[in-house]
């Protein structure tokens, strides 16, 4: 079972930079009506994701899907929260050994889609095309390469036969293109926004093509909706908000690392980055005021990254607060072969394995940042499998939504991605835009500052 630990945030740990253990008190208090507001907000229906693990009938058709199109190759078109979820259960349950590849084009880099493509056998290969909104350019200028691609080698009727679309029920060209080309689709439900939706058919369509078990996947996530409802201090989701919520702003720490420790863990703290940095970067709070909040969140790995951002950590300027994501035990520990024991470099590993190594050098991180005045918590899970995914990414949810409602701010939209949509289609011709090319061409008319 998921666990939140928090000694390192204390007062009695970091000092000034801490929080006294009297503020959780008044929390436990005081942040009462969180819970309620996020509970009422999905008994209106106006939100979503904490009921997705009891749609079993969304997760029954992906079931059915992936069994009649078992491919060696799922070919992911999508970007943003339609991408780096799928992205992250890939590179966590997904071993090289499986014989399933996820291939994910969240990028419009031409090389990177030619390579990629040139990689795939198309007859090998189902082809997911993800956009909850239904016009996103990258993706859908993606598809229109992609599709192309594959009539190329396996002729019209057949291609259609390849793509699956996940979309909105109800709007957007994606939408009405699946239903004229007689694609297969599956929805993503209105009230679940797209950093949100992992564990809709965005996600869990391509991990059960890709031969997860995704019920499992489900039962972690429910475990984690079930304790996100519960009173503070049984809630991590809910402690762990008010933690980053009071070092953020009351320690100024406007960084949250994100310290990954397990390799398996590296792409989910990316899906985490836009989930925490896409919810809660706001210039307006829920009372119009302009507020400018957030927290710049930024990925490390351990332990690859003591060699590269550790010391800057430690010693660089006290701005960051630190979560380990942690996982108590590997499927392997590896013992250490000690041919070379009388080298003192060597010698002292005698008897012992890499995961013990490894175990090691976390606290050692631990220790090391907790001396140094830096504030860090611990989320750890038992093992990586697909519960545990499930679990972690529901609880992530949580934490975002109630650091969302201790800011009151709206964490489910996105007014700044959205201005840099609109300018793109403009500059690319698109009807209905027309009025976002002057800006362009204004910007175009500036001198370039530029040394040759
Ligand atoms: O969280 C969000 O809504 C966004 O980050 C979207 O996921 C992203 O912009 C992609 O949108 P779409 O799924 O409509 O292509």
């Amino acid at each position: 079972m998921l666990e939140l630990d928090y000694t390192n945030v204390l007062e009695s740990a970091v000092h000034t930079h801490g929080i006294p253990k009297i503020a959780f008190e008044k929390a436990a208090e005081s942040s009462k009506h969180i819970v309620d507001d996020i509970h009422r907000a999905h008994a209106s229906g106006k939100l979503g994701f904490g009921d997705l693990p009891s749609d079993v009938n969304a997760l029954k058709a992906v079931i059915d899907f992936a069994r009649s199109h078992a491919l060696p190759n799922v070919l992911l078109l999508g970007i943003g929260g339609s991408a780096l979820g799928p992205a992250a259960l890939d590179a966590a349950l997904n071993p090289p050994k499986s014989g399933k590849r996820l291939i994910v084009l969240d990028n419009i880099d031409p090389d990177f889609i030619r390579d990629s493509l040139e990689s795939l056998a198309p007859k090998d290969t189902v082809v997911n095309v993800i956009a909850k909104s239904g016009v996103t350019a990258e993706t859908m200028a993606t598809f229109a390469v992609v599709r192309r691609w594959m009539v190329d080698a396996v002729g019209d009727a057949k291609a259609r036969e390849r793509f699956v679309v996940t979309t909105d029920p109800v709007k957007g060209d994606l939408l009405a293109i699946a239903q004229q080309e007689k694609y297969f689709s599956f929805v993503i439900p209105p009230n679940v926004g797209g950093r949100f939706s992992v564990l809709t058919p965005v996600g869990t369509l391509p991990a059960a093509l890709m031969g997860l078990d995704v019920e499992a996947l489900m039962n972690g996530a429910r475990r984690a909706a079930d304790r996100a409802r519960r009173p503070f201090f049984e809630n991590p989701a809910l402690v762990a908000a008010f933690i980053q919520f009071v070092l953020e702003r009351e320690r100024s720490k406007r960084i949250l690392a994100l310290f990954a420790y397990s390799q398996s863990l590296w792409k989910f703290a990316f899906w985490f980055k836009q989930l925490w940095g896409e919810s809660l970067g706001k210039k307006m709070d829920r009372r119009g005021r302009e507020v400018y909040y957030g927290q710049t969140p930024t990925a490390a790995l351990g332990v690859t990254d003591q060699h590269s951002q550790l010391q800057l950590f430690i010693e660089g300027p006290n701005d960051k607060s630190f979560v380990f994501w942690d996982v108590k035990e590997f499927r392997n520990s590896l013992p250490i072969d000690h041919p070379f024991a009388k080298f003192d470099s060597m010698g002292y590993l005698e008897r012992k394995t890499i995961a013990d190594l490894f175990r090691a050098e976390k606290h050692a991180t631990e220790i090391a940042l907790t001396e140094a005045g830096r504030p860090n918590a611990t989320i750890t899970v038992d093992r990586i499998n697909a519960e545990a995914l499930g679990e972690l990414i529901m609880f992530s949810q949580y934490f975002t939504a109630y650091a969302g409602e201790f800011y009151d701010i709206d964490a489910f939209d996105q007014p700044g991605v959205e201005y840099g949509k609109k300018l793109t289609f403009a500059m690319m011709g698109r009807p209905g835009f027309a009025e976002y090319n002057r800006k362009v061409e204004e910007i175009r008319q500036h001198r370039r500052a530029t040394v040759k």
